[in-house]
Order: structure tokens, then C-alpha cells, then sequence
């Protein structure tokens, strides 16, 4: 009897200790992308624009085709398939064979917001510049970087 409570015990603070870990794991990823208040802000405030900002352009936001905040794989109104952005900070810079020319995560946001928004991007080292990337970045946080990789 006495053994058999001692391997029950054993079990249960095992169990715990395995929920402890995952719950440290988790706290761990949410801590380096959000608890510094400014960059949680920023991350907040770039989410805003991506679902909500037109740029100026045409009427659509960054949420008409990356949907679910960028997280899952979107649909164009065509039909075509458009990359979810979960990886994109992970695989900049890339070379853009069409441009002939290697992209940093900036220029890809600035060509998505002239080309697909019809709006005017934010200039390079602007507040809303920083925003987007630090919203998209974080959509990433604790995956590998594979600069020059595929999209998600
Ligand atoms: C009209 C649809 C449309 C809208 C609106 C749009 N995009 Fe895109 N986006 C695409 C398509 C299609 C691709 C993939 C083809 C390509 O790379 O150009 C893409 C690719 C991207 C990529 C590169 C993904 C990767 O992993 O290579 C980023 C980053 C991106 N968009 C950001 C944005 C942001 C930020 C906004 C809003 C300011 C936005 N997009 C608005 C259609 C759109």
C-alpha cells in the first residue's frame, strides 16, 4: 500500500512538473515578443493597421487577403493561393527573381501596400513602417530563421 501511494506520488509531481515546464515553454515564446510595453504597442499598433488601414489605396487592408491576421493561408478574390505570412520575417532577405533584385521584409510590405492595396507605403524607418514589421515579426516568434526560404 505504502509503495503504491509512494509511485502515485512520484506520477502526479512528474505530471506536474511536465505541466510546469510547457507552461514555462509557453510563457517563455509570449515573453520575448510581448512584455517590453513599447514593443508590445508597437506589435498592437501594427496589428491595428494590418487589419484596418487602407493606405490611401483602393479600399482594401493587408486582412482582405491575408486573412486571420496574416496567421493562415489566404485566397486572392481570383481564387489564387497567397501565403500566409506565419514564416515571412523568418525568410527575408530573398531574392526576387521577377525584380532581379534580393528584398528585405520592408520592401515586401512597401510593393504589397503599392501593388495589392494600391495605396502609398509608409517610408522606410517610419513609425507605421515599424509597426507592420514588428506585427509580422511577431507572427514568427520562436521559429527558425531560413533566410531565403519558401512561404508558409
Ligand atoms: C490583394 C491581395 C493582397 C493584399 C491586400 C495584401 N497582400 Fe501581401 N501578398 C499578396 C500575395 C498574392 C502575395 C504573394 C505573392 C508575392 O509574394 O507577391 C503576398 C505576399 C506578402 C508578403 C510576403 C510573404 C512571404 O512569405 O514571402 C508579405 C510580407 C506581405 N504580403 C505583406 C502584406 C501586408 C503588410 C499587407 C498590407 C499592408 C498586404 N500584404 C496586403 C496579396 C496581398
Amino acid at each position: 500500500m505504502g509503495s503504491f501511494i509512494e509511485r502515485d506520488h512520484k506520477k502526479v509531481s512528474f505530471i506536474a512538473a511536465l505541466l510546469l515546464s510547457s507552461g514555462l515553454c509557453t510563457a517563455g515564446v509570449h515573453q520575448a515578443a510581448a512584455t517590453e510595453p513599447h514593443l508590445e504597442k508597437a506589435i498592437r499598433d501594427g496589428e491595428a493597421l494590418f487589419v484596418h488601414e487602407t493606405f490611401g489605396g483602393a479600399g482594401n487592408t493587408c486582412q482582405t487577403c491575408h486573412v486571420e491576421g496574416g496567421a493562415g493561408p489566404g485566397k486572392s478574390s481570383k481564387g489564387d493561393a497567397i501565403p500566409s505570412l506565419a514564416n515571412a520575417a523568418t525568410i527575408y532577405p530573398r531574392f526576387n527573381p521577377k525584380a532581379n533584385k534580393v528584398e528585405t521584409l520592408e520592401d515586401k510590405i512597401g510593393h504589397c501596400i503599392a501593388g495589392a492595396l494600391r495605396g502609398k507605403p509608409p517610408a522606410y524607418g517610419s513609425e507605421q513602417m515599424t509597426q507592420l514589421v514588428s506585427y509580422i515579426t511577431s507572427l514568427a516568434q520562436g521559429k527558425p530563421l531560413d533566410m531565403g526560404g519558401k512561404p508558409q
